[in-house]
């Protein structure tokens, strides 16, 4: 951080700075990856920590807060970037930005900046709606949209991986694709987040935002420049070339589920409908799966497979791109009995990598096929740890950096593009939730979805599990 800096938390609540600052030391102390603040460090931060009670709906919030940011300026001697970051609840994200801008807070288009983070709308028309209420006060240089997916080390390397190297990019296209997986499992239920999850579901809550911003990531074409506008213009391009999905085959492209209670080992595992704040009778969905293609020259014909949900058998996220088959096949059939088509997986978590997967002949007199894997690990690779991917972003706000932000016309394509199974979703309830036990890789309906192609969901990747692969090939 410099040396002149202020963090101003405005809360309806009555609170003092110091009560504040005890707080935030209990949470560092709690959630920090380096362990407990150290007493120095931290008292000299928490010198620059301030309390300001009010109301989010009242000018003289925002009139005391302008006069308390001059006053400092004031007394640092030094115009200061000014970040207005809502941590706040949705409802607040159309409220805080109109006062911002009455007050005149955000009328400084260089020094002044705004920060939400998803949900950015529960629909298209509400994404749309907030979108302009930002517009109204803020330029949109001036927005900062966090989805945390794009903080995240392995996220980033996505374009490393595809751009900074000649060997990948060649084939990465339908001559050599057949299909790709993205998959994010996550092994926990929705937690204390039932009330807000309800309302939610799985394609609101991690298909419109992270999961497009993979699908983004993989299949964008080469940005010219690092530019922020660049890099985001060649992701909006993805998504204006999905094949819009039509309301009558909702069915065909998309699959729901909802955990039930299960038995996990030796565990008694809660069903979503039993979790505290959700409906008994919820129809919403806890797993979702898509299936896209994208109408354009690198990628017609190629499917691309989307997969997340609750209560799954581990947490893991990862992209798998599954490759052709050879042409022709030269050995003779009993070389290539467990043959598989090379595959490559990076993993964003919890393992961090890529695995290339691949044919290579097993010891012996005969020629025998076998799949290998050739890993690369973050964690064995490099000494430096990986940042939270909210340390990368709220840096980038403050360099004024938009590249790992989401802009609003991404936003809106992505709410665009799923509207048709919102809105089908919506008025045709499931008949069969749960449909899902906990634990398991969500209902049957997923393989289906793959199975029409001939394709499947692959295994995940173990990127780290030497010993136990060890022993598997002995
Ligand atoms: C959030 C979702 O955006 O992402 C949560 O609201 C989800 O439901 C979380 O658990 C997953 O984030 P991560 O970084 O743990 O994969």
């Amino acid at each position: 951080m410099p040396k002149k800096f202020a963090i101003i938390a405005v809360d309806r609540i009555r609170l003092g700075d110091d009560q504040l600052r005890r707080r935030l030391r209990d949470g560092v102390n709690r959630f920090s990856r380096f362990g407990k603040a150290k007493a120095a460090a931290w008292n000299q931060f928490a010198t620059h920590l301030h309390y300001q009670q009010g109301d989010f709906k009242k000018p003289q919030t925002y009139a005391a807060l302008g006069a308390q940011c001059d006053r400092l300026e004031k007394e640092w001697g030094t115009k200061a970037h000014r970040i207005f970051y809502m941590a706040t609840p949705p409802s607040m994200f159309g409220e805080i930005p109109k006062y911002l801008g009455r007050a005149g807070l955000a009328r400084d288009r260089e020094w002044t900046r705004i920060v939400i983070e998803k949900p950015i709308g529960y629909d298209l028309e509400s994404a749309l709606a907030l979108n302009a209420i930002l517009a109204a006060s803020f330029e949109e240089s001036q927005i900062f949209r966090i989805d945390h997916y794009l903080g995240k080390e392995t996220v980033q390397n996505i374009l490393a991986f595809r751009f900074a190297n000649p060997l990948f990019e060649p084939i990465w296209n339908r001559r050599y694709v057949d299909y790709v997986t993205i998959t994010v499992a996550e092994d926990v239920g929705v937690e204390h987040r039932g009330g807000y999850y309800d309302r939610a579901g799985a394609l609101r809550d991690m298909v419109q935002n992270h999961l497009m911003q993979l699908l983004c990531l993989v299949a964008m074409e080469p940005m010219v420049s690092f530019d922020a506008d660049e890099i985001r213009n060649k992701k909006v391009d993805v998504l204006h070339a999905v094949r819009p999905i039509h309301r009558d085959a909702v069915h065909k492209s998309a699959v729901r589920g909802q955990y039930g209670r299960a038995r996990t080992g030796g565990e008694k595992v809660k069903g979503y409908r039993e979790e505290d704040g959700v409906a008994p009778d919820s129809q919403t969905e806890t797993f979702a799966a898509l299936k896209l293609f994208l109408d354009n020259w690198r990628w017609q014909g190629v499917p691309f497979y989307l997969r997340t949900g609750k209560r799954l058998p581990r947490q893991v996220s990862e992209i798998s791109i599954q490759f052709r088959a050879v042409p022709h096949q030269s050995f003779p059939p009993e070389a290539s009995l467990g043959w598989q088509p090379s595959r490559l997986v990076m993993s964003i978590q919890p393992d961090e990598g890529i695995v290339l997967g691949f044919q290579a002949k097993y010891p012996g007199p005969k020629m025998q096929l076998r799949p290998v894997d050739m890993r690369f690990s973050y964690r064995e690779s490099f000494a430096a740890p990986s940042p939270d991917a909210y340390e990368t972003l709220l840096w980038d706000v403050m360099k004024n950096d938009a590249t790992l932000f989401m802009r609003a016309d991404q936003v809106e394509a992505a709410w665009r593009l799923l509207m048709p199974v919102l809105e089908v979703w919506k008025t045709t309830p499931p008949s069969d939730f749960p449909n899902y036990a906990a634990g398991t890789w969500g209902p049957e309906d997923t393989q289906g979805l793959l199975a029409q192609q001939g394709h499947r969901w692959p295994l995940p990747a173990e990127l780290l599990d030497h010993s136990n692969r060890k022993r598997k090939n002995s």
